[in-house]
């Protein structure tokens, strides 16, 4: 496992984020990096015209990545290494770098321990994730086994989520908001410009330096207040928009640990941290007031064990929930415990929240068309 770079300071990490604007970094959101496997390429022209309407992101995924690659950086040579560096975090040679930074600039990056150096080559010891105008330390991408600890994530749904809540609150204004298990604080961003203040509240040490970090990153000081609380436990008073992506994955009790805390949803199938987000909406949501969180259901014998769960809470706590569906999937990290608590697959919803006399769920499932594929996906990959 990689060592826990230790935090830089904040003024070396400006200019470099300085320099990285400058240069066009932002640009390089619209390149999709996730790779999917080669069978896939039968979507590729959908992932192709939604990249020419500049509608993929950083976390897209698209089986020919390299096609993206090639011709945005053959436009745009200087912005490669930037991108290879502090995107994809893979060695850059050193006499590259110095063809792009110079020498100061790559001193005061070795010395804070933003960047190391090892037989000739650059590496970043963290990721630069670009998200509208804006710039988001976070820790590289690692497989399970080669995170560091107390790890720091920004990834794919982050990206979903901030879009969802982007569309919903078009036009709104907010008095205060929160976000909830804030991680780098993206989806404080997200809000900011709606809200008169946001707290960012996440349980993570690490990662309340790292949103304390991109909070100055992206100028949000005075708007934007990085805090630690243990879910609501530090959460003080009520909010008109609360914004939550937090664990919400099942991972077996000996493999838990402080590498995968951004996932790990808790007991009860990964669903205690999510249940406990929505439990808690009845104390912290104002009236009126806006909720949004994301979180995955089991399904076992056809039941969405997440319905099951929160559904006499919202009649009890008087919310009324909608759970919009964005993908059908099996677990990845770990099929035999898939395979061993007989669930067939997960559905992972956004879930909107209000307050509601009558309380009530009600589900949206993804069109026919977008579903069929990735459910039949989903319950074939777990025969592998
Ligand atoms: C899936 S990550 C999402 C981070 C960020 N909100 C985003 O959208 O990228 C979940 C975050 O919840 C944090 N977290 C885990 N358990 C928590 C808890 N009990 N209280 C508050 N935050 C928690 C993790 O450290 C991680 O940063």
């Amino acid at each position: 496992m990689p060592e826990t770079a230790p935090l830089p300071n904040p003024g070396p990490l400006l200019e470099l984020t300085g320099i990285l604007r400058d240069r066009g970094y932002l640009a390089t959101q619209r390149i999709p990096s996730m790779k999917r496997p080669l069978w896939k390429i039968v979507a590729e022209p959908l992932v192709f015209a939604a990249y020419k309407k500049g509608r993929t992101n950083c976390f897209s995924s698209s089986a020919l990545t390299g096609l993206y690659t090639g011709s945005f950086f053959r436009q745009e040579p200087e912005l490669e290494p930037l991108y290879r560096l502090f995107f994809l975090n893979r060695a850059v040679p050193f006499q590259t770098v110095c063809g792009i930074l110079d020498r100061q600039t790559i001193q005061n990056l070795l010395n804070e321990g933003v960047i190391c150096e090892n037989a000739g080559s650059i590496f970043s010891n963290f990721r630069v994730v670009p998200w509208r105008s804006g710039l988001f330390l976070s820790d590289p991408e690692e497989s399970d086994d080669q995170r560091r600890e107390s790890y720091v994530y920004v990834g794919g749904d982050s990206i979903i989520l901030s879009e969802f809540v982007s569309r919903a609150i078009a036009g709104r204004r907010f008095r205060r908001g929160l976000d909830l298990c804030a991680g780098t604080s993206i989806q404080a961003y997200g809000i900011a410009d709606h809200c008169r203040s946001v707290d960012a509240a996440e349980y993570n040490p690490r990662a309340v330096a790292f949103a304390e970090l991109n909070v100055a990153i992206n100028g949000l000081e005075g708007k934007v207040r990085p805090l630690m609380s243990n879910l609501w436990e530090k959460v003080d008073g009520v909010y008109d928009i609360i914004v939550c992506n937090p664990p919400y994955i099942p991972i077996p009790e000996h493999k838990v640990s402080g590498r995968n805390m951004d996932a790990y949803g808790g007991s009860d199938y990964g669903m205690n941290i999510p249940v406990e987000v929505f439990r808690g909406l009845s104390e912290h949501l104002d009236t009126p007031g806006y909720a949004v969180f994301l979180a995955a259901s089991p399904v076992i014998r056809g039941k969405s064990l997440l319905h099951e769960r929160l559904s006499p809470l919202a009649d009890d706590l008087g919310l009324s929930a909608t759970l919009t569906a964005w993908n059908y999937t099996d677990l990845m990290h770990d099929r035999d415990y898939q395979r061993r608590k007989g669930i067939s697959h997960f559905v992972f919803y956004v879930i909107e929240v209000t307050r509601s006399d009558t309380g009530g769920l009600r589900t949206v499932h993804l069109p026919l068309h977008r579903k069929c594929p990735l459910l039949l996906n989903a319950l074939l990959r777990r025969h592998l």
